[in-house]
Protein backbone atom coordinates (compact mmCIF):
# COMPACT_ATOMS: atom_id res chain seq x y z
CA UNK A 1 0.00 0.00 0.00
CA UNK A 2 1.73 3.46 -1.39
CA UNK A 3 0.75 5.84 1.26
CA UNK A 4 3.38 8.90 0.46
CA UNK A 5 3.09 12.02 -0.70
CA UNK A 6 5.25 14.79 -1.76
CA UNK A 7 5.12 18.52 -0.59
CA UNK A 8 7.18 21.56 -0.80
CA UNK A 9 10.04 19.59 -2.67
CA UNK A 10 10.00 16.74 0.36
CA UNK A 11 9.10 13.37 0.62
CA UNK A 12 6.41 12.15 3.38
CA UNK A 13 6.13 8.41 4.50
CA UNK A 14 2.55 8.89 4.74
CA UNK A 15 -0.05 11.37 5.23
CA UNK A 16 -0.33 12.23 8.93
CA UNK A 17 1.14 14.50 11.10
CA UNK A 18 0.33 17.03 13.87
CA UNK A 19 -1.36 20.06 14.02
CA UNK A 20 0.18 22.66 15.00
CA UNK A 21 -0.94 23.59 18.85
CA UNK A 22 -1.14 19.86 19.52
CA UNK A 23 1.69 18.16 21.28
CA UNK A 24 4.17 20.60 20.47
CA UNK A 25 5.38 22.95 22.56
CA UNK A 26 7.85 21.81 24.18
CA UNK A 27 11.01 19.79 23.54
CA UNK A 28 9.54 16.77 25.38
CA UNK A 29 6.49 16.48 23.31
CA UNK A 30 7.96 17.47 20.40
CA UNK A 31 10.72 14.55 20.39
CA UNK A 32 7.52 12.15 21.50
CA UNK A 33 5.70 13.55 18.40
CA UNK A 34 8.36 13.16 16.38
CA UNK A 35 9.58 9.73 17.44
CA UNK A 36 5.73 8.58 17.00
CA UNK A 37 4.19 7.39 13.61
CA UNK A 38 3.94 10.90 12.31
CA UNK A 39 4.64 11.62 8.55
CA UNK A 40 5.92 15.10 9.89
CA UNK A 41 5.85 17.39 12.48
CA UNK A 42 4.80 21.01 12.85
CA UNK A 43 5.83 23.16 16.16
CA UNK A 44 3.89 25.48 18.01
CA UNK A 45 3.26 28.11 16.86
CA UNK A 46 5.92 30.76 17.70
CA UNK A 47 6.47 34.34 18.89
CA UNK A 48 10.34 35.92 18.63
CA UNK A 49 10.62 36.19 22.40
CA UNK A 50 8.65 33.14 24.59
CA UNK A 51 5.73 33.79 25.45
CA UNK A 52 3.07 32.82 28.76
CA UNK A 53 -0.50 32.93 26.44
CA UNK A 54 -3.45 33.50 28.09
CA UNK A 55 -4.48 32.59 31.28
CA UNK A 56 -5.79 28.91 32.64
CA UNK A 57 -7.66 27.33 31.95
CA UNK A 58 -7.64 27.56 28.84
CA UNK A 59 -7.99 24.18 27.18
CA UNK A 60 -10.81 21.94 28.05
CA UNK A 61 -12.43 18.52 25.95
CA UNK A 62 -16.02 19.28 25.13
CA UNK A 63 -18.82 16.73 23.71
CA UNK A 64 -17.86 16.61 20.07
CA UNK A 65 -14.32 18.00 19.99
CA UNK A 66 -12.05 21.01 22.08
CA UNK A 67 -12.20 24.75 23.10
CA UNK A 68 -9.10 26.27 23.52
CA UNK A 69 -7.82 29.93 23.93
CA UNK A 70 -4.58 29.33 24.48
CA UNK A 71 -2.95 32.83 23.47
CA UNK A 72 0.10 31.25 22.07
CA UNK A 73 2.47 30.63 24.69
CA UNK A 74 5.34 28.91 23.31
CA UNK A 75 9.50 29.31 23.61
CA UNK A 76 10.35 31.43 21.18
CA UNK A 77 11.81 31.02 17.52
CA UNK A 78 14.90 30.02 18.73
CA UNK A 79 13.99 26.84 20.24
CA UNK A 80 12.13 25.90 18.01
CA UNK A 81 15.01 26.58 15.53
CA UNK A 82 17.45 24.91 17.64
CA UNK A 83 14.50 21.61 17.56
CA UNK A 84 14.55 21.83 14.12
CA UNK A 85 18.89 21.56 13.57
CA UNK A 86 19.25 19.53 16.70
CA UNK A 87 16.58 17.15 15.35
CA UNK A 88 17.64 14.01 13.12
CA UNK A 89 15.95 14.95 10.36
CA UNK A 90 14.43 11.90 9.24
CA UNK A 91 11.13 13.61 8.51
CA UNK A 92 10.00 16.64 7.58
CA UNK A 93 9.83 19.59 9.94
CA UNK A 94 7.07 22.58 9.78
CA UNK A 95 8.17 25.72 11.77
CA UNK A 96 5.10 27.43 12.78
CA UNK A 97 5.07 31.29 13.05
CA UNK A 98 2.82 33.53 14.66
CA UNK A 99 4.17 37.07 14.87
CA UNK A 100 2.24 39.56 17.23
CA UNK A 101 2.68 42.03 13.85
CA UNK A 102 3.83 41.82 10.33
CA UNK A 103 7.08 43.63 11.20
CA UNK A 104 7.77 40.79 14.21
CA UNK A 105 6.66 37.49 11.17
CA UNK A 106 9.24 39.50 8.46
CA UNK A 107 11.78 39.73 11.11
CA UNK A 108 11.21 35.98 12.15
CA UNK A 109 11.32 34.79 8.41
CA UNK A 110 14.04 37.10 7.99
CA UNK A 111 16.31 34.93 10.54
CA UNK A 112 15.71 31.71 9.30
CA UNK A 113 16.16 32.69 5.92
CA UNK A 114 19.99 33.81 6.74
CA UNK A 115 20.18 30.57 9.00
CA UNK A 116 18.87 28.22 5.91
CA UNK A 117 16.61 26.49 7.92
CA UNK A 118 15.87 23.22 6.81
CA UNK A 119 12.58 23.64 7.76
CA UNK A 120 8.88 24.58 6.01
CA UNK A 121 7.60 27.29 7.51
CA UNK A 122 3.57 27.73 8.25
CA UNK A 123 3.20 30.86 8.35
CA UNK A 124 -0.38 31.05 10.71
CA UNK A 125 -2.81 34.22 9.81
CA UNK A 126 -5.53 32.61 11.95
CA UNK A 127 -5.01 32.86 15.79
CA UNK A 128 -8.24 33.42 17.08
CA UNK A 129 -7.04 34.11 20.48
CA UNK A 130 -5.32 37.21 20.66
CA UNK A 131 -7.39 39.95 22.76
CA UNK A 132 -7.78 42.81 20.51
CA UNK A 133 -5.90 41.43 17.55
CA UNK A 134 -8.25 40.18 14.56
CA UNK A 135 -7.72 36.97 12.20
CA UNK A 136 -5.39 38.01 9.65
CA UNK A 137 -7.18 35.74 7.34
CA UNK A 138 -10.62 37.76 7.55
CA UNK A 139 -8.99 41.01 6.32
CA UNK A 140 -8.10 40.38 2.86
CA UNK A 141 -6.55 43.29 2.15
CA UNK A 142 -3.69 43.12 4.71
CA UNK A 143 -3.14 39.40 3.72
CA UNK A 144 -1.99 40.54 0.93
CA UNK A 145 -0.23 42.96 2.23
CA UNK A 146 1.49 40.19 4.39
CA UNK A 147 2.29 38.05 1.36
CA UNK A 148 3.70 40.51 -0.69
CA UNK A 149 5.91 41.71 1.94
CA UNK A 150 6.50 38.18 2.83
CA UNK A 151 7.55 37.19 -0.52
CA UNK A 152 10.01 40.11 -1.09
CA UNK A 153 12.57 38.19 0.08
CA UNK A 154 11.80 34.67 1.52
CA UNK A 155 13.76 32.04 0.07
CA UNK A 156 12.25 29.21 1.96
CA UNK A 157 9.44 26.68 1.48
CA UNK A 158 6.66 28.32 3.11
CA UNK A 159 2.60 27.77 3.24
CA UNK A 160 0.09 29.75 5.52
CA UNK A 161 -2.34 28.84 7.97
CA UNK A 162 -5.79 29.87 7.02
CA UNK A 163 -9.13 30.43 9.22
CA UNK A 164 -11.92 28.76 8.08
CA UNK A 165 -14.54 30.59 5.23
CA UNK A 166 -18.33 30.17 5.31
CA UNK A 167 -19.27 32.12 2.03
CA UNK A 168 -18.25 31.28 -0.94
CA UNK A 169 -17.15 34.94 -2.91
CA UNK A 170 -14.59 34.74 0.06
CA UNK A 171 -12.79 31.23 -0.67
CA UNK A 172 -12.72 33.16 -4.36
CA UNK A 173 -11.14 36.61 -3.35
CA UNK A 174 -8.97 34.53 -0.96
CA UNK A 175 -7.64 32.07 -3.40
CA UNK A 176 -6.92 35.04 -6.12
CA UNK A 177 -5.12 36.55 -3.52
CA UNK A 178 -3.33 33.41 -2.69
CA UNK A 179 -2.60 32.03 -6.66
CA UNK A 180 -0.29 35.47 -6.91
CA UNK A 181 2.39 34.67 -4.36
CA UNK A 182 4.64 31.45 -4.58
CA UNK A 183 2.73 29.47 -1.50
CA UNK A 184 3.65 25.74 -1.71
CA UNK A 185 0.52 24.75 0.31
CA UNK A 186 -2.24 26.48 2.63
CA UNK A 187 -3.45 24.59 5.48
CA UNK A 188 -7.10 24.49 6.17
CA UNK A 189 -8.74 25.26 8.60
CA UNK A 190 -7.36 26.77 11.63
CA UNK A 191 -10.04 26.22 14.38
CA UNK A 192 -13.80 28.02 14.11
CA UNK A 193 -12.94 31.23 15.98
CA UNK A 194 -14.95 32.24 19.49
CA UNK A 195 -17.08 29.32 20.11
CA UNK A 196 -18.60 29.34 23.59
CA UNK A 197 -19.53 26.17 25.41
CA UNK A 198 -21.68 26.34 29.03
CA UNK A 199 -21.10 23.68 31.52
CA UNK A 200 -24.81 22.73 32.01
CA UNK A 201 -24.59 22.09 35.80
CA UNK A 202 -23.62 25.20 36.40
CA UNK A 203 -24.14 27.94 33.69
CA UNK A 204 -20.85 28.75 33.56
CA UNK A 205 -18.23 29.29 30.52
CA UNK A 206 -15.84 26.39 30.85
CA UNK A 207 -12.37 28.00 29.77
CA UNK A 208 -10.95 31.52 31.44
CA UNK A 209 -10.05 33.58 28.68
CA UNK A 210 -12.23 35.93 27.03
CA UNK A 211 -15.26 35.35 28.45
CA UNK A 212 -15.09 31.79 27.96
CA UNK A 213 -15.15 32.09 24.08
CA UNK A 214 -12.60 29.96 22.19
CA UNK A 215 -11.37 28.28 19.23
CA UNK A 216 -13.39 24.95 17.92
CA UNK A 217 -11.58 21.81 17.40
CA UNK A 218 -12.73 18.64 17.26
CA UNK A 219 -15.86 16.50 15.36
CA UNK A 220 -17.51 19.61 15.18
CA UNK A 221 -15.47 21.32 12.47
CA UNK A 222 -15.13 18.14 10.38
CA UNK A 223 -17.95 19.14 7.81
CA UNK A 224 -16.55 22.80 7.34
CA UNK A 225 -13.45 21.49 7.30
CA UNK A 226 -13.70 19.26 4.46
CA UNK A 227 -15.74 22.00 2.40
CA UNK A 228 -12.66 24.58 2.88
CA UNK A 229 -10.44 21.98 1.76
CA UNK A 230 -12.08 21.15 -0.94
CA UNK A 231 -12.66 24.79 -2.66
CA UNK A 232 -9.41 25.76 -2.04
CA UNK A 233 -8.25 22.75 -3.56
CA UNK A 234 -10.37 23.51 -7.15
CA UNK A 235 -9.52 27.40 -7.01
CA UNK A 236 -5.91 27.20 -6.02
CA UNK A 237 -2.90 26.93 -8.78
CA UNK A 238 -2.02 22.99 -9.10
CA UNK A 239 1.38 24.20 -7.43
CA UNK A 240 -0.38 24.94 -3.69
CA UNK A 241 -1.81 21.80 -2.07
CA UNK A 242 -3.64 21.86 0.68
CA UNK A 243 -2.75 20.30 4.10
CA UNK A 244 -6.31 19.13 5.67
CA UNK A 245 -7.05 19.94 9.21
CA UNK A 246 -9.83 19.47 11.52
CA UNK A 247 -11.93 16.81 12.86
CA UNK A 248 -10.49 13.68 12.27
CA UNK A 249 -10.68 10.99 14.36
CA UNK A 250 -10.82 7.71 12.68
CA UNK A 251 -9.39 6.42 9.27
CA UNK A 252 -12.03 7.31 7.17
CA UNK A 253 -12.15 11.12 8.27
CA UNK A 254 -8.10 10.89 6.72
CA UNK A 255 -9.38 9.46 3.11
CA UNK A 256 -12.12 12.07 3.33
CA UNK A 257 -9.50 14.90 3.60
CA UNK A 258 -7.53 13.64 1.03
CA UNK A 259 -10.57 12.59 -1.30
CA UNK A 260 -11.67 16.60 -0.77
CA UNK A 261 -8.41 16.83 -1.94
CA UNK A 262 -5.60 17.08 0.72
CA UNK A 263 -2.29 16.21 0.24
CA UNK A 264 -1.05 15.91 4.07
CA UNK A 265 -3.95 15.70 7.02
CA UNK A 266 -2.58 17.30 10.63
CA UNK A 267 -4.27 16.10 14.01
CA UNK A 268 -5.07 18.58 16.97
CA UNK A 269 -7.78 17.40 19.19
CA UNK A 270 -7.30 13.83 19.07
CA UNK A 271 -4.08 13.58 19.26
CA UNK A 272 -4.44 15.54 22.41
CA UNK A 273 -6.92 12.96 23.47
CA UNK A 274 -5.04 10.43 22.55
CA UNK A 275 -1.87 10.98 22.82
CA UNK A 276 0.90 9.97 19.79
CA UNK A 277 -0.67 5.99 19.39
CA UNK A 278 -2.70 7.89 17.57
CA UNK A 279 -0.46 7.70 14.40
CA UNK A 280 -0.26 4.78 14.73
CA UNK A 281 -4.37 4.05 14.86
CA UNK A 282 -4.77 6.24 12.50
CA UNK A 283 -2.58 5.28 9.52
CA UNK A 284 -3.58 1.80 9.86
CA UNK A 285 -7.29 3.03 9.76
CA UNK A 286 -6.58 4.61 6.36
CA UNK A 287 -4.85 1.61 5.24
CA UNK A 288 -8.27 -0.34 5.75
CA UNK A 289 -10.24 1.80 4.06
CA UNK A 290 -8.48 2.19 1.34
CA UNK A 291 -8.17 -1.65 1.11
CA UNK A 292 -12.10 -2.01 1.19
CA UNK A 293 -12.61 0.82 -1.93
CA UNK A 294 -9.86 -1.31 -3.79
CA UNK A 295 -6.98 1.28 -3.67
CA UNK A 296 -3.16 0.92 -3.88
CA UNK A 297 -2.16 4.43 -3.82
CA UNK A 298 -3.77 7.99 -2.84
CA UNK A 299 -2.81 9.41 -5.94
CA UNK A 300 -5.53 7.14 -7.31
CA UNK A 301 -8.37 9.02 -4.71
CA UNK A 302 -7.10 12.41 -4.15
CA UNK A 303 -8.83 15.01 -5.18
CA UNK A 304 -11.54 12.63 -6.69
CA UNK A 305 -14.53 13.86 -4.70
CA UNK A 306 -17.63 13.09 -6.94
CA UNK A 307 -20.15 15.12 -7.11
CA UNK A 308 -23.75 13.99 -6.63
CA UNK A 309 -24.96 14.09 -10.47
CA UNK A 310 -22.07 12.09 -11.11
CA UNK A 311 -24.29 9.19 -8.74
CA UNK A 312 -27.33 10.20 -10.17
CA UNK A 313 -26.95 10.66 -13.88
CA UNK A 314 -30.40 10.41 -14.86
CA UNK A 315 -32.13 12.09 -12.54
C1 LIG B 1 -3.41 29.70 20.46
O1 LIG B 1 -2.25 29.57 20.90
O2 LIG B 1 -4.21 30.51 20.93
C2 LIG B 1 -3.86 28.83 19.32
C3 LIG B 1 -3.16 29.19 18.09
C4 LIG B 1 -4.06 29.18 16.91
O3 LIG B 1 -5.24 28.82 17.00
O4 LIG B 1 -3.59 29.55 15.84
Amino acid sequence: MNCTAQLAGKKFNHVIMNASGAHCMTAEQLYEIYHADTAAIVTKSCTLQPRQGNPEPRYTEIPLGSLNSMGLPNLGLHFYQNFVQEAQQDKPIFISLAGLSLEENLEMLQQLNQHSTTAIIELNLSCPNLPGKPQTGYDFQRTQQVLEQVFSFNKLPLGVKLPPYFDIIHFEQMAAILNQYPLQFVTCINSIGNALHIDPATDTTVIRPKNGFGGLGGQYIKPTALANVHQFYRLLNPSIQVIGCGGATTGLDIYQHLLCGASLVQIGTQLMIEGPGVFTRLLQELQEVMQEKGYTSIDQFRGKLKYWEQQNPTT
